[in-house]
Parts: C-alpha cells; structure tokens; sequence
C-alpha cells in the first residue's frame, strides 16, 4: 500500500559529520541545514520529511523494511554501502518490488571519482538517481517524488 505525502530520507554512514566532511567535495553543509531545507521544500510541496542518518548497515536495512512496510517513498544515500552493500541492495530491491519509490542520492558524482566509487549496488534497484549536486541533490529527489 502506497501512502502519499510521507517521505523518509535516509543517510548512511560518515554523513553525520557533513560539514566538517572533506568540505572541497562534500560541500559545507551540515545533515542537519538539508534536514530543515528538506522540512522547509516539504511544506511547500505537500510532503511530510522525516530525516535518519545511521553509520549501521542494519538499522538502515531495518528502516527500509519499515518504509515497505508502511508505504512510504525513500529518499536514499546509501554513502559508501553504495558500493558493495548488497544487504541495504536487497532491502531497497524489495521496497520498490512493493511499488513504491526509491531515489539514491549522492552530494558528489561517484562516477567522476575513484573507481571503486563507479560501482553501485543500489542503482539498479532504484526508480531513479540524482548526484553531483551537493545538498542540493536531496532537495531534487524530493522534488522528483512530489513530480
Ligand atoms: C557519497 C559518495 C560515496 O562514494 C561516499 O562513500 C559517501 C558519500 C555522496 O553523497 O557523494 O560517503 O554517497
């Protein structure tokens, strides 16, 4: 069951220390300034935010199983589980197997940076992708959901 108007974003690990983060590729804003970005575009787009940041594969594992569970769409930026998690690929394989949404977002473009980064588990269960925007990124999956 699709519920509209909920939308959990969720953060993996190391996001927490954003701003502080390598800031020349991560940019200089914290989890918390998109947080209250995200609130504020949510309002004015007719969605409830509800932001979660984990460095544990598991809990973001469990909180996927949740959103299928209760419907909602995922904003997601699986940081470096990205790359060889195939835990949170599965649980986000899942999700939208249910029929609901799933953007993967990312601050920087992976594509553009080490190779181990070129590689997503994530991607190819997802509806679709946005990176290489800075915070920026997680406003334009929101904006991509409420489109
Ligand atoms: C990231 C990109 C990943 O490669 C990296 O491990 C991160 C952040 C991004 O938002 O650009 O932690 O997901």
């Amino acid at each position: 069951m699709l519920v509209p108007g909920h939308v959990l974003v969720l953060s993996g690990p190391n996001l927490a220390a954003l701003g502080s983060r390598e800031p020349e590729i991560y940019g200089s804003t914290t989890l918390a300034d998109i947080s209250t970005q995200l609130q504020t575009l949510g309002d004015t787009l007719g969605l409830s935010v509800e932001c979660r940041q984990s460095d544990h594969e598991g809990e973001l594992v469990g909180w996927l199983h949740e959103a299928s569970r209760a419907g909602w769409d995922v904003v997601l930026n699986p940081a470096a589980f990205t790359h060889y998690s195939y835990a949170v690929r599965d649980a986000c394989a899942h999700r939208t197997g249910m029929g609901s949404r799933l953007v993967e977002v990312h601050l920087s473009n992976p594509a553009a940076r080490e190779s181990f980064r070129r590689t997503s588990m994530v991607a190819g269960v997802a509806t679709g992708t946005v990176a290489g925007f800075g915070a920026d990124s997680y406003l334009l999956a929101l904006r991509a959901l409420a489109g």
